[in-house]
């Protein structure tokens, strides 16, 4: 029997050591490792003196599985054709300088590929026929003829899984051909997250990037708004996460709080769903920057390889609402009102105007309600309560839009509404109220009282 690889105390055909070094193996410790047409053990032995938890190799000729147990009795050899394989999953498979014997080739790919552990890889050292077609070549050896493929033949053989050219292997003496070593896995089905903010162009992007590669595109507001209408099952807490406050308009809100409360996984498992489980997939939905890693997780475990897009915004950012509304509201209360001073003297305003149209006291809090303006059209800055000849001044007085006055005094301005909150412990009911309640400007203007007030006062 000849000696093809190459010990310290013999002497092979292939430069066995080189060969070790050029499979560019991954770290074995704790893995488990299997060599189809493992010869004399070598590489099992190394995988073992690695610290790989279970190493198997399996060579049809019997005396390199006798020589092999000799060599490496740590290790389990099969004498066995690798039409049928051990039991198990393996972390790696090293398949060397054999294929060539394979009767169908891509068969036996497929089949080494289909026992890998989800994550585990394939090294497939093989002679690479170089030439451009998509062929299997017969070549002649010294000790025999044997079909090899071209690189486009391997890329098609390929095409299902995920793999990667790591480089040459080492020649041997009489090789008319070139051999090779690719990294071969599982190719798990790609989730592509556009996770941006509303107005960064996610929709924009999966149009013209996913829709024409026929890749299902998730939208995530699509999947909020179909449990919002419960028209999908969830659980209580999902469900009950979306529906509180549920908006279309403020979906970034419901997200917010979706992934807050820990109810994104459930989320996500809703998409998956959508796209139909193991294909690849576009995920356009606005997930806060502090939960994409939830995401990424959550597809992670679902054997899906999260792609995360990251892109920077194009033109001003629009401000919060909060912001928004803060700024519509000191400039409308700065803006100055031309079309009073039109309305000044004999028509207009030309002394305090308003109203008390509610006052409410409970345990010791006195509420009030009402609209005023002074001759600029203007809330006046301070207002007095003055209850039985006591005046109390209105220390946080609060502007409130009244649109129903600015229509009927065909004011420039909304913000002519106030609400006074008062402290005033001595108050025990409306009837120490009752007879003497005004409100009245610095100057001694008084307000008056709405009829509903004044009888409410009266009565009380
Ligand atoms: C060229 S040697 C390569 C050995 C080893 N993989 C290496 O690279 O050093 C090919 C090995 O494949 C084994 N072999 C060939 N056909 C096989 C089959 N159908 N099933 C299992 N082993 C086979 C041979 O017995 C031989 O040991």
């Amino acid at each position: 029997m000849a000696q093809y690889q190459s010990f310290p105390d013999a002497d092979g055909d292939s430069r066995t050591l080189d060969k070790l070094k050029a499979l560019k193996l991954p770290d074995l410790a704790g893995l488990t490792f299997l060599d189809v047409g493992c010869n004399e053990g070598f590489f099992c032995g190394f995988a073992k003196f690695q610290g790989a938890q279970r190493v198997v190799g399996i060579d049809q000729s019997r005396g390199f599985i006798d020589r092999a147990r000799r060599r490496f009795p740590d290790c389990e050899f099969y004498q066995q054709n690798w039409d049928s394989l051990p039991e198990g999953q393996f972390d790696v498979i090293l398949l060397a300088s054999a294929l060539h014997y394979a009767d169908d080739q891509a068969a036996l790919v497929g089949r080494l590929v289909e026992r890998l552990s989800p994550d585990g890889v394939l090294v497939l050292e093989l002679g690479i026929v170089s030439k451009k077609e998509s062929e299997w070549v017969k070549v002649e050896r010294g000790i025999d003829q044997r079909y090899f493929p071209t690189m486009a033949k391997l890329t098609e053989v390929l095409a299902p899984f995920a793999w990667k050219w790591m480089g040459p292997s080492v020649s041997q003496s009489g090789d008319p051909i070139a051999r090779h070593v690719l990294h071969i896995s599982r190719r798990r089905p790609i989730a592509y997250l556009l996770l941006q903010p509303p107005g960064y162009g996610k929709s924009s992007i999966s149009t013209r990037l996913f829709v024409p590669a026929g890749v299902p595109v998730i939208s995530g507001d699509q999947q909020i708004s179909l449990v919002a209408q419960g028209k999908k099952s969830v659980s209580q807490a999902l469900h009950e996460v979306i529906n509180r406050d549920y908006s279309p308009f403020h979906l970034d809100q419901t997200l917010q709080r979706v992934f807050d409360q820990g109810a994104g996984s459930e989320l996500i498992g809703l998409c998956i769903e959508e796209a139909g489980s193991a294909r690849d997939l576009a995920l356009d939905m606005y997930v806060p920057v502090e939960h994409h890693a939830t995401v990424e997780k959550a597809f992670s475990e679902k054997a899906y390889l999260p792609v995360l897009m990251l892109w920077d915004r194009v033109g001003p950012s629009p401000t919060s609402e909060q912001v928004q509304e803060e700024r519509a509201r000191a400039y409308y209360l700065a803006m100055p009102a031309p079309s009073m001073a039109t309305r000044t003297g004999k028509s207009g305003f030309s002394g305090i105007v308003g109203f008390v149209d509610d006052v409410r006291l409970k345990g010791g809090n006195l509420l009030v309600r009402g609209w005023a303006v002074d001759e600029n059209g203007q809330l006046p800055a301070q207002l007095n309560v003055r209850i039985r000849g006591q005046v109390f001044p209105a220390e946080s007085l609060q502007a409130l839009e009244r649109p129903d006055v600015q229509h009927h005094l065909k004011s420039a301005n909304a913000h002519v509404g106030f609400r006074i909150l008062l402290k005033i412990p001595a108050l025990t009911g409306y009837q120490d109220i009752a007879g003497d309640f005004e409100v009245v400007t610095t100057t001694g203007k008084k307000l008056r009282l709405t009829r509903k007030v004044a009888e409410t006062l009266a009565m009380k």
